[in-house]
C-alpha cells in the first residue's frame, strides 16, 4: 500500500464558465500540503477525463498541454507521498474499470489489505498501489448492483477505516466528497460551487461557505444544486458564513505562519501516523529490535528528543533499555564498537541529516541492522535502512520541527508496544488498539487545542522580556524540557536550557533572579510532581517569572501563569505537553519579531558534509 497527504479541489462553474484554469491556480496554492505528484479530471463530451503524473500540477499542465482544455466541472489534487514512491500511478485522480468516477483523496485507509484482496478476488483490474483507488473500484461495484452514485459512494466510504478525506467526481458531473475527521470546506459564489479539503481553495471563487466534519458528506448535484448528509443517510443541516481571506495569508491557509498551522495540524498528523504504519513491516521492526543484542537509537535536534522519550516507552512496555545517543557522538565514540547482532534505529524527519545518515550508512556496513524513521520516503536514510518505518505526518515547511515531533511520538509508541506484544507472545491487535487510543487522543486535542493556544500566548507575555530561561521536568517528561528549551532558541532567539528538575536545586538555581524564567513541566510521576510543585513555590520566591505547565488540576498558591494541557495518559500527555511548548516558543517569537519559519541560521535539513 502507498498512503499520500493531498490537497483537492473541486470546481463547478454555474455560469458555463471554463473552471480548468482555476482549478491549476488553486491546487497551486495547496502545495504546502505536498507536491510529488499532481493530476485533474473533467468531464468533456466524451466523459470523465484524467491526466496525472508525479510532477507539481505545473509542470502537469505544461508536460501534456492542459492550458487548452476547456470544462465547466473539473477536480484537481496534488500529493506528498507518506509512504511508498512517487509514482505516476500513485498520483490521484484513480478511476474505477468502468469509468464511472474519478478518486481523489488524503489520508491512509487502515484495512486497505483486506478491500484489496477482495476487490482482486472479484476481478478488479488495480493498477496502482494507492489506498484511495480501491474506493473508485467499489463505488463502481455498488453502482454495477443498481445503487445511484451517491449511495454507492456513502456505501464505499462507509467501509474504509482510518484517516481519510475523499472527493469522487462521476461522470455526468456529480461530485460527492466526505470527510472522516478533517474539516472539508464547501464555497459559494453567483459563479462557483467549490469543495475544497483547504480553506484557502475557496480564495478567489467563493463568497460564503460552510464545511463538513468527521462523518459527513457534501454533494453537488449534476444540476448545481448543495446538499449535505452523514453517512447514514439523514440530511444535515448547514448554515453558510462569508468568506474573507487576505491574500497573504492564502499561502498559509488562513495562519500567519506555516509554524502555527503545523501545530495545529497535530491532532491530524498523529491519526495520519497511526492510520499509515502497516502490520508487516512493524512486526519485522520489532523481531529486529527483540533479536538484537543491543539497540541504539540514534538522532538529532528534536528527533532525538523524540527518541529519549522511545526509551522509556521501550523500557517500561517491553523491558528493554535502549541507548539513545546524538548522531554526532554516536559517529564518533560509539561506531567502533558496532557489529552483528546490534540495531540501530535512526530517526530523522527530513532523511537527510548528513550526520544520522552517516550513522545508519557507517553502521550497516559494519553488519547493524538499520531502521530508519523518517517523513521523508525519498531521502538518503530510507536507501540506507534495511527497513524503514513512515513518520506520516504530511509535509512540515516551517523550520522548527512540531508536527512531527508528535507524529514521531505516536510511532515509537506504536513501535514499543509491538515490541512488548512479540515479545510477551500475546496475539493483541497492536495496530487496532493503538487506532483506538489515537482517535480519543485526537478529540483531546482537537478540543483543547484553542484553549491551550490562548494560555501559552498569555504565559508568553511573562517571560517575552526575559534574556534566558529554564524549562524544567523529570522523568518521562524530561526530554519536553530540553524539547521546549530548544523550541524557545530557535523560534523565539532567547537563551533556554532544559534542567532535570531534581538537578534544578544542584547549581542552575542559583542564578536565578526576575530576568530568567522558568518554566515547569508538571511531570507525570506522583512524587517527582510533589516535589515539582514545591520548586514552582521556591523559585517565585527569587522573583522569577515562572509558567507552570500542568495536566493536573493542582493549584500552586501565588502562581497565575498556568497552561492547562489536557491529560491523556502516560504515554501520550507529551504530545500535549509539545504543544503547549510549541504554542509557547511560537508566541514569544512573534511577541519579539522573529519570522518564525525561517530562523536565522537555520535551514530544514541541515548537513554538514
Ligand atoms: C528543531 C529542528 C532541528 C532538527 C534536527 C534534526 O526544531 O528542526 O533540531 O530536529 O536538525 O532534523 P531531522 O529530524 O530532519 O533529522
Amino acid at each position: 500500500m502507498v498512503t499520500a497527504m493531498g490537497g483537492f479541489i473541486f470546481i463547478r462553474s454555474l455560469r458555463d464558465a471554463n473552471v480548468v484554469p482555476l482549478v491549476e491556480i488553486t491546487v497551486r496554492r495547496m502545495e504546502f500540503r505536498g507536491r510529488d505528484c499532481s493530476g485533474i479530471a473533467w468531464i468533456s463530451s466524451e466523459g470523465l477525463k484524467v491526466v496525472k503524473d508525479s510532477c507539481p500540477i505545473s509542470s502537469l499542465f505544461h508536460k501534456y498541454n492542459l492550458g487548452g482544455i476547456s470544462a465547466t466541472v473539473a477536480l484537481g489534487h496534488t500529493r506528498y507521498s507518506t509512504h511508498g514512491k512517487a509514482d505516476p500511478r500513485n498520483a490521484h485522480p484513480h478511476l474505477d474499470c468502468k469509468g464511472f468516477v474519478a478518486v481523489v483523496g488524503d489520508g491512509a485507509l487502515r484495512n486497505y489489505e483486506e478491500l484489496q484482496l477482495e476487490l482482486v478476488e472479484r476481478g478488479h483490474k488495480l493498477v496502482s498501489k494507492s489506498d484511495f483507488e480501491l474506493v473508485s473500484h467499489m463505488v463502481e461495484e455498488f453502482i454495477d448492483r443498481g445503487l445511484s452514485y451517491v449511495k454507492a459512494f456513502t456505501e464505499a466510504v462507509r467501509r474504509t477505516r482510518g484517516l481519510i478525506s475523499i472527493l469522487a467526481l462521476f461522470r455526468d458531473g456529480t461530485a460527492v466528497a466526505y470527510t472522516s475527521h478533517q474539516p472539508i470546506y464547501v464555497g459559494l459564489s453567483e459563479d462557483f460551487i467549490t469543495i475544497s479539503s483547504t480553506m484557502s481553495g475557496l480564495y478567489g471563487n467563493s463568497k460564503s461557505f460552510t464545511k463538513i466534519d468527521g462523518g459527513e458528506v457534501v454533494i453537488v448535484a449534476s444540476d448545481g444544486s448543495v446538499s449535505f448528509l452523514d453517512l447514514q443517510g439523514r440530511t444535515a443541516l448547514k448554515s453558510f458564513s462569508a468568506y474573507s481571506l487576505e491574500e497573504y495569508l492564502v499561502a498559509t491557509d488562513g495562519y500567519p505562519h506555516h509554524m502555527l498551522r503545523e501545530i495545529y495540524e497535530v491532532p491530524y498528523s498523529i491519526l495520519r501516523t497511526a492510520s499509515a504504519i502497516q502490520a508487516k513491516y512493524l512486526e519485522l521492526a520489532s523481531k529486529i529490535i527483540l533479536r538484537s543484542n543491543r539497540v541504539f537509537v540514534v538522532a538529532n535536534g528534536t528527533s532525538l528528543h523524540a527518541g529519549m522519550v522511545f526509551s522509556y516507552y521501550l523500557s517500561e512496555l517491553a523491558n528493554i533499555v535502549p541507548v539513545v545517543v546524538s548522531a554526532s557522538e554516536f559517529l564518533l565514540y560509539y561506531l567502533d564498537n558496532i557489529g552483528v547482532g546490534d540495531s540501530v534505529i535512526a530517526v530523522s524527519q527530513s532523511g537527510e541529516t548528513s550526520e544520522v545518515v552517516r550513522s545508519a550508512y557507517e553502521a550497516r556496513l559494519r553488519g547493524a541492522t538499520v531502521i530508519g524513521a523518517t517523513n521523508n520516503i525519498n531521502s538518503r536514510l530510507t536507501r540506507f535502512s534495511n527497513l524503514y518505518l513512515p513518520i506520516a505526518a504530511g509535509p512540515e515547511l516551517a523550520v522548527p520541527a512540531t508536527k512531527t515531533f508528535a507524529s514521531t511520538l505516536i510511532l515509537m509508541y506504536v513501535l514499543a508496544r509491538s515490541v512488548s506484544s512479540m515479545a510477551s507472545s500475546t496475539s493483541s491487535k497492536v495496530l487496532d488498539e493503538v487506532w483506538n487510543e489515537v482517535e480519543k487522543v485526537h478529540v483531546e486535542l482537537s478540543s483543547n487545542l484553542g484553549r491551550v493556544d490562548n494560555e501559552a500566548r498569555e504565559a508568553s507575555k511573562v517571560i517575552v522580556n526575559c534574556s534566558s530561561g529554564y524549562v524544567v521536568s523529570r522523568g518521562i517528561t524530561y526530554p519536553l524540557a530540553l524539547e521546549g528549551a530548544l523550541k524557545i532558541k530557535e523560534s523565539a532567539y532567547v537563551h533556554a536550557e532544559g534542567v532535570e528538575g531534581g538537578e534544578l536545586r544542584h547549581g542552575p538555581i542559583s542564578i536565578l533572579d526576575k530576568n530568567m524564567f522558568v518554566v515547569f513541566i508538571e511531570p507525570l510521576e506522583r512524587a517527582a510532581a510533589e516535589d515539582t510543585l514545591k520548586m514552582v513555590e521556591e523559585v517565585q520566591s527569587y522573583e522569577s517569572p515562572v509558567v507552570l505547565i500542568s495536566h493536573s488540576s493542582k493549584v500552586v498558591r501565588g502562581l497565575e501563569t498556568v497552561i492547562n494541557v489536557p491529560m491523556i495518559g502516560r504515554y501520550f500527555t507529551p504530545i500535549s505537553i509539545a504543544i503547549s511548548l510549541q504554542l509557547l516558543a511560537y508566541w514569544i517569537a512573534r511577541y519579539r519579531g522573529v519570522n518564525v519559519d525561517q530562523p536565522r541560521r537555520l535551514a530544514k535539513v541541515v548537513k554538514v558534509e
